[in-house]
């Protein structure tokens, strides 16, 4: 297939990676691994390989055991370095030795201070969109999928976690050695390690939870159900393919709410509230075991096909498990939420599109939640235009057809048109994918528990504050569409008053907090300064932080604490948070 990732250096034409053995060394003093890859290609290479690197420092690269010729060639502030091997007579195996950057952008190296236990130091990956090449050279585009096994070896008292089938464990001389097999190929963002000290829990026969000893107990509970989730999904999907699911809980630092590594889910801790309210996180990083991990997004201009397909399913699977009143209010909620994000980037910016415009480098400075809402809201009226039972069956065809592939918008829409050529005489693809801004053709989505919401909004607007009995027995989504719903400011003794009536202190619930962050600092509530500081300083879910960043730039009273406030913080948080903050700041000229 002739198509260029803009975001990788790879060439194609080169040949492609097929599988990596690994030995890593986790060194938690310098903050680098210490690593030695074997990389075996498709077809013998003639001549030249281009690998994507971010920081590496390379020791050797060897063939035959004899050296092979090598340099970074070019660089780029987002792309990094392009390492040119060269002199390959018709071999197809290398050896790489090299050690990552203390700043390798996918990794954050974590004190003990910054975990749950408080003695041990954390590490953990995070390599989509393009932060692989940080951890290892590699063809770092998702349209190319390797095998690999690898040995890793951590201090002693410390467990590590792959997103990959654990072979074995072996004790050492004041280091342990765990080992992993990953025999389904995966692109390079799928590929991730956690260390830590953890302990894991069995929740049903191919489910568990790793965790800090301190939060695994809360955990076990809040997800008891994965494996109900599993079976629901299949019932949608098709098969699960990948052995077990497994999640990983990360320090509160973990810069998304979840991250779907084949086999193990990475997972913020602000998820675990007690309560089971917002499992249908789990539910979408299950989906993307088929959405997304077996049937990928060629490059991340396609990046809807992953998230709009993947919410799309959660949708599916939430109605069956928490019942339609509840996937209808989730579907209101959203759809307010995507049709702010498009105003304020501007309805006709091409970043609105389905189809992301071609040319971009950095992945993730274009990621929004447009591709999942509205990649997802396209996706429901191609269902209502053949009903559920031609979709249904539909979903299951394109899972088996492109099941470990890679493939492109324009791929995709050949299937479709193949397999519902009807679609595209009722829905208006071209302008779903390829325009700006939201179709208004659309079935606009209701919602009984959002209306009963929206009535209390509607009152507060004409002066009558809701009680406490009002709000007591709202669904967590309720409490998220009010907040959401209010106005940009409002008294500060109303914020006081509705913050104790919804007992957000209690809920302790971080998604609740930011709206309410946001809301108070745009309505000049000054003195809720410290406890946003707190929460910048601990919560690393970008979702969350970067809109209250948003709000304290927007106010006038507040623009100068910022980068203060954010020099403060910065050390604890993932580089991808604080480029993602950097960006932010630079915008609003602070
Ligand atoms: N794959 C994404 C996270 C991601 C996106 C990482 C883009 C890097 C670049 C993950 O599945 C996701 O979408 N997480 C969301 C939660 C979801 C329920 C909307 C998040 O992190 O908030
Ligand atoms: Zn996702």
């Amino acid at each position: 297939m002739a198509f260029k990732d803009s975001a990788s250096y790879t060439d194609l034409s080169q040949g492609r990676i097929r599988h990596i053995d690994f030995r890593i060394g986790v060194n938690f003093a310098t903050r680098t691994l210490e690593i030695e890859a074997t990389y075996r290609l498709q077809e013998p290479v003639r001549g030249s390989l281009y690998l994507d690197s971010y920081k590496i420092d390379l020791t050797h690269a060897r063939v035959n055991g004899q050296d092979l010729e090598c340099e970074f060639d070019a660089s780029d502030d987002v792309l990094g370095e392009r390492l040119h091997l060269k002199g390959f007579e018709g071999e197809s195996t290398f050896t790489l030795t090299f050690r990552t950057s203390p700043e390798a952008r996918a990794l954050q190296w974590l004190n003990a201070s910054q975990t749950a236990g408080g003695n041990y130091p954390f590490l953990f990956s995070q390599c989509q969109a393009i932060h692989a090449r940080s951890v290892f050279p590699c063809q770092d585009t998702p349209s190319v999928r390797f095998t690999y096994s690898a040995e890793v070896t951590v201090p002693q008292g410390l467990v590590a976690a792959m997103a990959a089938e654990k072979t074995g464990v072996e004790e050492g001389s004041g280091q342990t050695i765990f080992r992993f097999q990953m025999p389904q190929p995966i692109p390079s963002y799928l590929f991730a390690l956690g260390v830590g000290n953890l302990a894991f829990r069995e929740l049903g026969p191919r489910t568990g939870v790793y965790a800090e000893p301190e939060t695994v107990d809360a955990a076990a509970w809040e997800f008891a159900e994965n494996e109900t989730k599993i079976v629901e999904a299949e019932k949608l999907l098709g098969p699960y393919l990948w052995g077990r699911y497994d999640l990983l809980i990360l320090p509160p630092s973990f810069p998304y709410g979840g991250m779907e590594n084949p086999r193990l889910t990475f997972l913020t801790p602000t998820a675990i509230l007690g309560t089971r309210g917002h499992t249908s996180l789990i539910t979408h990083e299950l989906a993307h075991a088929w959405t997304g991990n077996l049937v990928t997004n060629a490059t991340w201009q396609d990046f809807w096909l992953n998230e709009g397909w993947t919410t799309y399913a959660e949708t599916r699977i939430t109605e069956v498990l928490e019942g339609k009143e509840v996937s209808d209010l989730h579907a209101v909620y959203d759809e307010k939420r995507v049709l702010a994000v498009i105003e304020r980037i501007g309805v006709d910016s091409p970043h609105t599109a389905l189809k992301l415009p071609a040319g971009e480098k950095d992945a993730d400075s274009f990621t929004t939640i447009i591709p999942y809402y509205k990649g997802c809201f396209f996706l429901q009226e191609c269902e209502y235009a053949v009903g559920r039972e031609r979709f249904d069956a539909f979903i299951q065809k394109y899972m088996a057809r492109f099941q470990f592939q890679s493939l492109t918008t324009e791929a995709f829409l050949d299937f479709l048109k193949a397999e519902l050529p009807e679609v595209f005489e009722k829905v208006n693809v071209h302008k779903w994918i390829y325009e700006p801004g939201m179709p208004e053709e659309r079935q606009k989505h209701t919602s009984r528990l959002y209306d009963e919401v929206k009535q209390v909004l509607d009152g507060y607007e004409q002066g009558i504050k809701p009680t406490r009995e009002q709000v007591q027995g709202w669904h967590r989504y309720q409490i998220l569409s009010f907040l959401q719903g209010l106005p940009r400011k409002l008294p500060v003794e109303d914020l006081a008053y509705l913050e104790d009536i919804l007992e957000l202190e209690k809920r302790n619930d971080a998604a609740l907090f930011h709206l309410f962050y946001a809301t108070a600092i745009a309505s000049g509530y000054e003195s809720i300064l410290p406890r946003v500081e707190q929460f910048m300083g601990t919560i690393g879910r970008m979702l969350y932080v970067l809109p209250v960043v948003r709000a304290l730039t927007e106010a006038e009273w507040s623009r100068g604490y910022v980068r203060p406030l954010f020099e403060r913080v910065r050390d604890r948080h993932h580089q991808i948070t604080v480029n993602a903050i950097e960006g932010f700041l630079k915008k609003a000229g602070l």
